[in-house]
This record gives structure tokens, C-alpha cells and sequence, in this order.
């Protein structure tokens, strides 16, 4: 045994090539398969989601050369547009979104050559039967191999439809148990969020896909599960063998979930009044934050061993019923207020919305989960449009200690330990402890410890849609969730989306833009615990 040069064994893995590095060989051992040929066939094609995330993202993969050799994407959409004209579109998006994008290098050419642009309607038949033929002469001329990933970015009601269609025109095939060693072609199923609008349309939009799809072929796609940082949850948690011990209701007095952001809803006005914060933002990214943070050590990496923890989390959580829900949820709406000095006009005036809209653009919940390890821990989740600035952060609150040694003079001074993960923009994670003030006298101050990833791994984290591009392409649906996560997630929303219906205007309060949310929902918090201040 010797000492170990922290310092020297950091700068040593973020100078050492890959190959020669002895802990990339460690990682890649386990690691990610070479993903194979396919061709993504983008439903929605000519969308906001295709070019501003989607094709970035598969343009840094291509960069970072994570792209197989046979690779097509074929853009289906009902717009007039040739070839050309979608690749000129994709093009804007990929120079204004992509992480590093050069004229030079040959890079785009060598996507847009492999760009197709397929016109037609999601309910004609004739065009599903007319991709097929294109995507057989894209494995012959491209060699894509048979392999289809098809991505669903169009409005939620086209999802079963377009599934069905595929199905009819013989474009999908449940893998056969009697696949030989080397496989056989594969198809598989992206598909964008909402997945449903309740527990009812979740499980109806489940079996239209099952009656075409096996379980396995489907990825329902949660966007937050692909940030790095999110991930890191899981590394964070299990890998360490400090934290782990003290994660449970002996150690920790409660926990807070943040996902503020400074926009408006934009020019999404129709799609958020039928949402509006509980749906767009708590039912998926805010309940998989919680699983991920309150979820058992799983048996091993498998997608369905996360998941299976996962899932027992949302099963454990107290349901919100009735009166329950309104003394355990605050709902608000933004007014006009400014953000960063600019003033902004409130939801009721935003473009496409009800001047009298009851839509919550604002919710704060305590909530509970019934489980040995968390037993009498709250949990407060709130998000907000068009709160003071865009973060997410998730912060355990530890206990105080059982006896205040610094006696009573400098008692205030002394505050709980705070871990925080930040999940953006400062990505990074933090623990807040104290420490005596120098100088005679005893005096105690909170002080941090800091991990940035900026700092400690000097790149740039991929976008959340690289990672979950090439997961489904090589078949890897651990960051997907599951048909009983999205059920169970809707089960407990659609609760207190019940009740605050009751309750109409009712409970609805309204909150200035570029203020922190409703007063009220500083009353959610029990004794003397607080909002974090961002
Ligand atoms: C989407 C929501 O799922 O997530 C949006 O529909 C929200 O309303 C967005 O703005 C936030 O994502 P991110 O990655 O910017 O935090």
C-alpha cells in the first residue's frame, strides 16, 4: 500500500490518450457495444425537436465518432420539401445547436449525403408502404443492415396511429426468441413525450403499442435521464462507499428538488394549457429525479434492474388525495413581472393562452415515501416557469447533531449539513459543513467542498439526446422508461390534478415573473425548514 497523488492521478487521467489510459481500459471493459448500421427514420421531420436537438445530437455523434458505418436518417413529414431543402434546414439547426460545428472538415457533407427527406401523412397508408421500399434501398446503396430506429417527435395523438401503420405495413417485427448469434435485423421505437395525459391514455397508448411491439423495442424517452449529471446519481451514490450508509431517514432530515427555469412558455401556449406544470415537468423529469435520488441498490446495471427499483420508489410513494392534496401542493400562475431587468408579460397574456386560464405554471409538492429507508423524510419538489434564473438542483438535507457542543451563543450559526447535486447549469456536486471561523474565539461557519465537472474532467458534457440516440441504437434501454414507470408516475399525478381541478380557481395563486413563486409555498415546508435559496 502507498499514498496516493490525488492531484497527480487526476491531471494523469485527463492527459493520457484513451487507449494508454489504464482507467479508460477499465470502463471500456464493461463498455457500450459498437453500435451497429441502422437507419433513424424521424416521424415529425420537419419539427422544432429534429432540428434543434435531433440532429445536432446525431451530428456530435458523428464527430465524436460514434456513428456506425451504414447509417441513414430518413425525415418523414408532410411538408412540400425535397432533399435539399431538409438538408439546408437541418443544416441552420446543426450550426446553431451542434456543440462544435466547422464548415470544413467534411463532416455535414458526409451526414447529408446519408440525409433523406420522405413526404407524406401520417394516416396514408400508401406512404408507409412507399418508406419501406425507400429504407430496403438504403440498405442496399448504404449499407444500413436492415436495423430501423424509429423516432416519434410529432404531436402525441400521431404516436399510436404511426405505430400502427408501421405495423401494417410490415416496417416493424417483434424480435424472435430464435435470433442466432449474430442477431437479426432489429426495430425499435423512440417515442417523445407526453406519453399520455393520464393513467387512463398511458395504459390505452401502452397496449396500442404492445398489440405491434414487444416491451423491449419500445423507448419512451425522458430527456433528464440522459443528462450526465443525472446519471451520475447512480455513479455517485453506488460507487462511493461514504455516502450510502448515512442515505435514509436515521441521517437525513429531508430532501429538496428544484427544476426552476427563467422562461415563459413561449410559443407553446396550446400545448402547455392542456399540460400546464404538473404534467410537462413533475409527472416525468421531477419524479425520475426522485427515483433515481430515493431508489434501493439495484442487483446490477441491467436496464430492468434500475428500473425494477425505480418503479418500487413510485409504488412506495403515499398517494395525495382529496384534502391531502391541497394542504400538501401549492399551485401558482406568473404574472407580467421582468426577468434579468426585462419585463415579460404574464401567462394569461402569453400567445395562444386563456386570458382566463387556470393553468398552474407553478408547482410546489411534500410528498412521502413509505418505505423503510425513508420513512418520516419529506420530500418537496417544486418547479416554475419564469422563476428568477433556469437551475436544477437536487439537495439532501442532513440531520443536525444530536447535541449542540458550541453552545448556545453561536447555536444559530450552525446549520445542517447540505449535500447538493447540481444537475445544470453548474454541474457539479457540493457539501455544505461547518467550520470554525479562525481567530480565539469558537465560532462555527458553513463552508463547502466543490466538484465541478468543468473543472475536474476539462469537457464539455454531451447533450442529453446524444446519449439516449446511441443507447436506443445499440439497444441499451436503461435510461428509457419503463411501460409501469409511466403508469405508476401518472397514478400519483393524476390525483392531485383531480383535486386541484375541484378546487377551479380555487387555490390558484399568482406569483410576479422573476419572483421565486407563490408565499404559500413557503407553508408546504415543515418546522423550521426553508427553500433553498439558488
Ligand atoms: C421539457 C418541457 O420536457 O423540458 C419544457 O416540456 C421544459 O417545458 C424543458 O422547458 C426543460 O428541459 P431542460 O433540459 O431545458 O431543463
Amino acid at each position: 500500500m502507498r499514498w496516493l497523488d490525488v492531484d497527480a492521478t487526476i491531471d494523469h487521467m485527463n492527459k493520457t490518450p484513451a487507449a494508454d489510459n489504464p482507467f479508460a481500459d477499465a470502463d471500456s471493459a464493461e463498455g457500450r457495444r459498437a453500435p451497429p448500421p441502422c437507419a433513424v427514420v424521424l416521424f415529425g421531420a420537419s419539427g422544432d425537436l429534429t432540428r434543434r436537438k435531433l440532429v445536432p445530437a446525431i451530428y456530435n455523434l458523428l464527430r465524436d465518432g460514434h456513428l456506425p458505418g451504414g447509417f441513414a436518417i430518413v425525415g418523414f413529414a408532410r411538408r412540400d420539401w425535397s432533399d435539399d431543402q431538409f438538408r439546408a434546414e437541418l443544416l441552420d439547426g446543426v450550426r446553431e445547436h451542434a456543440r462544435s460545428f466547422s464548415e470544413d472538415d467534411g463532416l455535414w457533407e458526409r451526414l447529408a449525403g446519408a440525409t433523406f427527406y420522405h413526404r407524406a401523412s401520417f394516416d396514408d397508408a400508401g406512404g408507409f408502404e412507399s418508406l419501406g421500399k425507400r429504407l430496403a434501398g438504403l440498405d442496399d446503396d448504404l449499407g444500413t443492415g436492415g436495423n430501423r430506429l424509429f423516432y416519434l417527435a410529432t404531436a402525441p395523438e400521431y404516436f399510436a396511429p404511426i405505430v400502427g401503420r408501421l405495423g401494417a405495413a410490415g416496417l416493424v417485427q417483434r424480435p424472435s426468441a430464435a435470433a442466432g448469434p449474430r442477431g437479426e435485423p432489429w426495430t425499435r421505437v423512440i417515442v417523445e413525450k407526453p406519453f399520455g395525459h393520464d393513467v387512463e391514455s398511458a395504459r390505452e397508448l401502452n397496449c396500442a403499442f404492445l398489440d405491434v411491439l414487444d416491451e423491449s423495442q419500445i423507448y419512451r424517452i425522458d430527456h433528464y435521464l440522459g443528462k450526465e449529471t443525472v446519471q451520475n446519481i447512480l455513479a455517485f451514490r453506488f460507487s462511493n462507499g461514504i455516502f450510502e450508509p448515512l442515505w435514509n431517514q436515521k441521517y437525513i432530515d429531508h430532501v429538496q428538488i428544484t427544476v426552476s427555469e427563467d422562461l415563459g412558455v413561449g410559443s407553446r401556449g396550446p400545448y402547455y394549457e392542456s399540460s400546464g406544470a404538473l404534467r410537462d415537468m413533475m409527472q416525468n423529469h421531477i419524479l425520475q429525479l426522485l427515483s433515481l435520488v430515493a431508489m434501493e441498490p439495484p442487483v446490477s446495471l441491467d436496464a430492468d434492474a434500475i428500473r425494477d427499483e425505480k418503479v418500487k420508489v413510485l409504488r412506495s410513494m403515499r398517494p395525495l388525495r382529496g384534502e391531502a392534496v391541497l394542504r400538501s401542493s401549492v399551485r401558482g400562475q406568473y404574472v407580467a413581472g421582468s426577468i434579468l431587468g426585462e419585463p415579460v408579460p404574464g401567462y394569461r397574456e402569453e400567445e395562444r393562452v386563456d386570458p382566463a386560464s387556470v393553468t398552474a405554471t407553478y408547482v410546489a409538492l411534500r410528498v412521502s415515501i413509505d418505505s423503510w429507508r425513508w420513512a418520516g423524510v419529506p420530500f418537496y419538489l417544486r418547479h416554475g416557469k419564469r422563476l428568477p434564473k433556469k437551475a436544477t438542483e437536487i439537495a439532501i438535507q442532513f440531520r443536525v447533531p444530536p447535541m449542540r457542543l458550541f453552545g448556545s451563543a453561536t447555536a444559530r450559526s450552525v446549520q445542517p449539513n447540505v449535500l447538493i447535486l447540481n444537475i445544470q447549469p453548474d454541474e457539479g456536486i457540493s457539501l455544505r459543513f461547518g467550520s470554525k471561523v479562525p481567530g480565539p474565539d469558537i465560532r462555527v461557519r458553513p463552508v463547502k467542498m466543490d466538484f465541478r465537472y468543468g473543472h475536474s474532467f476539462g469537457v464539455a458534457s454531451p447533450d442529453a439526446y446524444e446519449r439516449l440516440l446511441l443507447d436506443a441504437i445499440t439497444g441499451d434501454s436503461t435510461l428509457f422508461t419503463r411501460r409501469d414507470e409511466v403508469e405508476h408516475a401518472w397514478r400519483f399525478i393524476d390525483e392531485i390534478d383531480r383535486a386541484w381541478r375541484d378546487a377551479g380557481a380555487d387555490g390558484l395563486r399568482f406569483y410576479e415573473a422573476g419572483t421565486w413563486g407563490p408565499q404559500e409555498a413557503d407553508d408546504l415546508l415543515e418546522g423550521d425548514d426553508v427553500w433553498r435559496r439558488l
